[in-house]
């Protein structure tokens, strides 16, 4: 098989992430696991899926539930063992789906022994940041992403430590070649046990400038932008490709908060690839249940300017949820089967290989949360506590924390209406199911054709048409603030979609041709899109 090839196969593939902590309890301990992940192999064939990304499976004490590593070569025990690990590969291949592996590679836990060591003043010391305060303060004016400062002084140390997330997440200094020896000797271990590839976390921020200077300014949310893409990105990236991903038929998905798509393009570019796709934050910093009304007219302008920045010259990827996020329906739609099914088909017809998360193709929504006892992000957990820290009450912190956790997405998957949403046997599971699990589930979808599953199912199915993958994409009416309507061009064909953003009906826009549609999901008025309505029609 050719690079190109190669190539060829990934752009086509859809990719499912799965959260192993929420999907399947395969031991009945009422956490996710790899042997769930065995058991419903056949429900992601089922569903046509191509590559599946597990959120990280590796051995970490789970305060950032596996984002802080603690050996980047061992299973966590919670999810099973290594021969649990290779037998799912092994099944996920018979069944031609390609395995992806999450890691964390900006910073490890704490309790990884290569920060111990550091902490002891060993010989790895240096392969964390570590600076002098500033007058018994931290050393910049960085904050960390999940808020607070992005410095921990340990006690009896006369240094800090950088963490850009989580007190418990120290950054690796990348400039260390022995810290990027030892984890391209990680990748490499699990690829030659034939993992289809990595999902690089958060990794537009692995290269810093050493003198870590403070940024203009230092509210949370912006840092990625100030940071990311440091000097030596390329550099790292070019080395992780010769070393690693060129000796094996894998695939790299950088997680790229911070770049614009200027600055992505040269990450993705063929002539001098450094990663397979990207996974840009545009669309993942969208939350409308957070920052109030959804700017339509902005959102749409991501996808063109995406499409435009990257196009088919080095590849796109869509993803608008994930573990950190809302549920897409309860984000931008209104809980309801029509709402998934756009925002659905929103996703499988771009120009960029499609990601869903788990659950989304059956319309999941967000949960209900009634105390902070039901929650375990630890982001949310902080906010609360800062929030709290500036005086709000604990009815207003609440109220914040319930809107932004990230734990709606990850209450376990609604396999049926049985106990525990037929997800674990236990008598608890680590967050409480979703109480809707008794309607909506996966197996009252399985034999109903008009379900959410089954409309994922047709929408999946539509992309072995070269023209759902590669056609050319142009929005066709860019400032309607109602409706995305948008052509897709290949070799002569030409289809248009057109997605009603809003749970009320609108009027055809002219660009839209009074064609009877392929796949419709609400409505059967030519001249009326109906709430939520997603209409396909092949010109
Ligand atoms: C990424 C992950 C998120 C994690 C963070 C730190 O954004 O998606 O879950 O908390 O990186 O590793």
């Amino acid at each position: 098989m050719t690079a190109s090839e190669r190539a060829a196969r990934w752009k086509r593939a859809v990719v499912y992430q799965i959260y192993p902590k929420s999907f399947r309890d395969g031991n009945g301990d009422g956490v996710g696991d790899i042997r769930g992940v065995i058991e419903k192999l056949p429900y992601l064939k089922d569903l046509g899926v191509g590559v599946a990304w597990l959120s990280p499976i590796f051995a970490s004490p789970m305060i950032d539930n596996g984002y802080d590593t603690s050996d980047y070569c061992a299973v966590n025990p919670l999810f099973g063992t290594m021969a649990d690990a290779e037998e799912l590969f092994e099944e996920a291949k018979k069944r031609d789906i390609r395995i992806v592996l999450d890691i964390a590679l900006n910073h490890t836990s704490t309790q990884h022994p290569w920060f111990q060591d550091a902490l002891a003043q060993g010989e790895k010391r240096d392969w964390y940041w570590w600076r002098e305060g500033r007058c018994g303060a931290a050393p910049n004016n960085w904050r960390s992403i999940f808020g607070g400062p992005s410095w921990s002084q340990p006690d009896g140390d006369d240094q800090f430590y950088l963490h850009l997330f989580d007190k418990s997440q120290a950054d690796l200094n990348w400039e260390n070649p022995e810290v990027r020896s030892a984890i391209h000797a990680a990748m490499r271990f699990w690829l030659d046990k034939g993992v289809g590839g990595f999902r690089l976390d958060v990794v537009t921020v692995i290269s810093k400038e050493p003198d870590l200077r403070d940024v203009i300014d230092p509210r949370p949310a912006p840092l990625y932008r100030h940071i990311a893409g440091g000097p030596r990105l390329h550099e790292f990236l070019r080395e992780m490709r010769r070393e690693v991903f060129s000796h094996y038929d894998c695939i790299a998905i950088g997680e790229a908060p911070g770049v614009d798509p200027a600055r992505a393009a040269k990450l993705v570019d063929p002539a001098d690839p450094m990663l397979d796709m990207i996974y840009h934050f545009d669309l993942v910093a969208m939350n409308p249940v957070v920052a109030g009304p959804w700017d339509r007219v902005a959102f749409k302008r991501i996808f063109s300017a995406w499409d435009k920045g990257i196009g088919a010259n080095g590849w796109n990827s869509v993803v608008i949820s994930n573990h950190d996020l809302g549920r897409i329906s309860s984000r931008f739609g209104d809980g309801s089967p029509e709402s998934a099914k756009m925002l659905l088909t929103l996703v499988l017809t771009q120009r960029a290989t499609p990601f869903i998360y788990q659950g989304d193709e059956l319309g999941m929504t967000n949960a209900p949360f009634e105390s902070l006892d039901d929650i375990d992000d630890v982001w949310a957990k902080t906010t609360y506590r800062l929030a709290r820290e500036k005086g709000r009450t604990e009815q207003q912190a609440f109220a914040a924390t319930v809107a932004m956790t990230r734990d709606h997405a990850r209450t376990p998957f609604q396999w049926s209406a049985a106990l525990n949403a037929g997800f674990s046997e236990a008598e608890t599971t680590w967050l409480r199911v979703n109480p809707n699990h008794t309607t909506l589930n996966a197996a009252a979808q399985e034999h109903d054709g008009a379900s959410v599953r089954a409309f994922a199912k047709q929408l999946i199915a539509l992309r072995d048409d070269p023209l759902w993958v590669f056609g050319a994409f142009e929005d066709l009416a860019p400032d309607d603030p109602d409706v995305f309507v948008y052509a897709r061009t290949y070799e002569g064909r030409r289809a248009v979609v057109a997605l009603n953003l809003r749970g009320e009906a609108k009027p055809r826009p002219d660009c839209v041709p009074a064609l009877t549609p392929i796949l419709p999901n609400a409505g059967t008025e030519i001249d009326t899109l109906a709430p939520w309505e997603a209409r396909i029609v092949l010109v």
